[in-house]
């Protein structure tokens, strides 16, 4: 995987927009994976202003979802579909047709799951997919000890996860739910690019596993090591324990500036 260490999370934030304009420029139709949290979000109002400027036109590109919250109610503020209207569809000047996501509110979940994977595969498959990290290494809401090969599911979410995502529920751990309906790991893998940001002291110990450490279903994001063209982008804090990283900025500063992400 290439690694590539920023300043901080505006660049970061920066760098992956314009990786995504690049995509963009030469697939307009392109169908864009996106992440929720707080991580992306400096990559959504980067490619916002691209989309202002006039420098992106972004009004043919597809955006799918990465996961969903199962059991909250329809126009919940923090469902990710919400999310993902707001912070991207909105921003980007997209219509909701545009747009396909996981059903949190189905009866049956796994049905839905199934047809979502079809969904994606049916849509021409993810060209970008973004990604963020939980601070237990996991993608997506795979959770450690999810399979390396897993599909489009149900998962738990692990303590460490809901007490993590409090903050978006009034910092009230009994609001956020114990389920979610994420791409599997097997679904996030088949995406042409996957990359992941990682901004934050948090997300050091998360980070090096993931790079340094062997893949292991303890560690869910090191699955990315396996796909032949995945990137990881983090900030100074974010690599702080990694014990490669002269050598990845090294590496990084000899590339052809033309060859992007
Ligand atoms: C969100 C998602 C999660 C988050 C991760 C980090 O759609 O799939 O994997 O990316 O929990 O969240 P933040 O960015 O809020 O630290």
């Amino acid at each position: 995987m290439e690694v590539v260490i920023v300043p901080d999370a505006a660049a970061g934030g920066e760098l992956i927009a314009e990786a995504i304009a690049a995509l963009i420029a030469r697939k307009p139709d392109a169908l864009l994976g996106v992440a929720t949290g707080s991580t992306p979000l400096p990559i959504y109002r980067a490619l916002a202003a691209k989309v202002a400027s006039g420098a992106v036109d972004a009004s043919r590109t597809r955006i799918c979802q990465l996961d969903e919250y199962v059991g909250l109610p329809a126009g919940h503020p923090e469902s990710y579909r919400s999310v993902v209207l707001r912070e991207v569809i909105e921003p980007l000047g997209l219509s909701e047709a545009s747009f396909m996501g996981p059903d949190g509110s189905a009866e049956d979940v796994q049905a839905a799951c199934e047809a979502y994977d079809r969904a994606l595969a049916e849509a021409g498959g993810v060209d970008l997919q973004l990604l963020g990290i939980g601070t237990d290494g996991h993608i997506g809401f795979n959770e450690p000890c999810s399979s390396l090969a897993s599909r489009t599911r149900i998962k738990t979410l692990t303590e460490q996860t809901r007490v993590d995502n409090a903050r978006f529920f009034d910092d009230d751990i009994e609001q956020v739910p114990h389920h979610v309906i994420t791409q599997g790991i097997g679904t996030i893998l088949d995406a042409r690019h996957p990359i992941l940001l990682a901004t934050g002291e948090g997300k050091a110990e998360a980070v090096a596993q993931t790079v340094e450490g062997p893949v292991a279903s303890i560690v869910p994001a090191s699955a990315l090591q396996l796909h032949p063209h995945a990137t990881v982008v983090v900030d100074e804090a974010a690599a702080s324990k990694l014990k490669l990283a002269d050598y990845f900025r090294a590496t990084y500063a000899a590339k052809p500036g033309w060859q992007g992400l």
